[in-house]
């Protein structure tokens, strides 16, 4: 069996050791979230070798305004499902707002429920130096941990909206964040937001794969929001390319349903049981 990281058949789950052979061979590839088992297996199939449970499903799966306000407990079985849908994606959790900042402890015992009570294979949660000891903390521990960079949307209150970050001398805070998180031995970096200067440059100083979402080509991987990908947000950032109008066709079919219903001309014999 081919072990080739993007659509490449396998017999086993993408590891983080092959994430890292990726980027030795310069080879590209893309993320997305997920969030239940039927979209899961759609994109597992489609050759995804990373998927997301983001705590973006705060907004897309239980409609807050932020990511905020979701909890571990919301999150647990998003995650469990989307490991029970798919087959060969390394499936990422993302540690929710308050279930990590604490402590190293504290962010140990959050990544230990994921692993444990939904079968994640890697945790990620936001920020730089600030949380490095909970990032060495869960890789000695044996749990793989990807960063997150640049706009943390759980801290957006900070930020003070969702903007771009980096520019200036704060891109080199933020480099210094990237190779402090490598040092204490994060797989994967996201870069969310950042100038694509900026994420070129991290890119190209960092061993390990850095992930972008609007910062730009020069990442070694690409990260969307699955309903911004697929036309399902009505108004999906700048960053965002569609590359399907589900929001649209949704739309169509539960009206032809409804309509089909009140006229009568569903169901019909075809589909009934003698
Ligand atoms: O929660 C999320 O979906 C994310 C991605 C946008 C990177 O953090």
């Amino acid at each position: 069996m081919s072990t080739k990281l993007y659509g490449g058949v396998s017999g086993r789950r993408v590891t983080v050791r092959d994430l890292a052979a990726a980027k030795e061979r310069g080879e590209r590839w893309p993320m997305l979230t997920a969030y239940d088992a039927m979209t899961a297996r759609v994109f597992d199939e489609a050759g995804i070798p990373v998927l997301l449970v983001g705590d973006s499903a705060a907004m897309v799966v239980y409609g807050y305004d932020s990511t905020l306000p979701v909890t571990v407990d919301e999150l647990l079985p998003l995650t469990a499902a989307v490991v029970r849908g798919s087959r060969r994606a390394l499936v990422v959790a993302d540690l929710p707002f308050g279930s990590y900042q604490a402590s190293a402890a504290q962010a140990l015992e959050t990544a230990a429920r994921f692993m444990k009570e939904a079968g994640a294979h890697a945790v990620k949660l936001e920020g730089g130096r600030r949380v490095l000891p909970q990032v060495e903390a869960l890789v000695a521990a044996g749990v793989p941990v990807m960063a997150h960079l640049g706009l943390t949307p759980q801290s957006v209150n900070v930020l003070g909206g969702y903007r771009v970050q980096g520019r200036g001398q704060a891109g080199d805070e933020l480099m210094a964040d990237a190779k402090d998180l490598e040092r204490a031995g994060a797989f994967a970096v996201v870069l969310e937001c950042v100038p694509a200067d900026l994420a070129e440059r991290v890119t190209t100083s960092l061993s390990i794969p850095t992930i972008g979402i609007g910062a730009g080509a020069a990442t070694d991987a690409q990260v969307l929001v699955w309903q911004d990908l697929m036309g399902l947000t009505p108004q999906p950032a700048k960053f965002v390319k569609r590359y399907g109008d589900l929001g649209a066709d949704l739309g169509r079919a539960a009206r032809a349903f409804a309509s089909d219903v009140t006229s009568g001309a569903f169901p019909t014999g075809e589909h009934a049981y003698g």
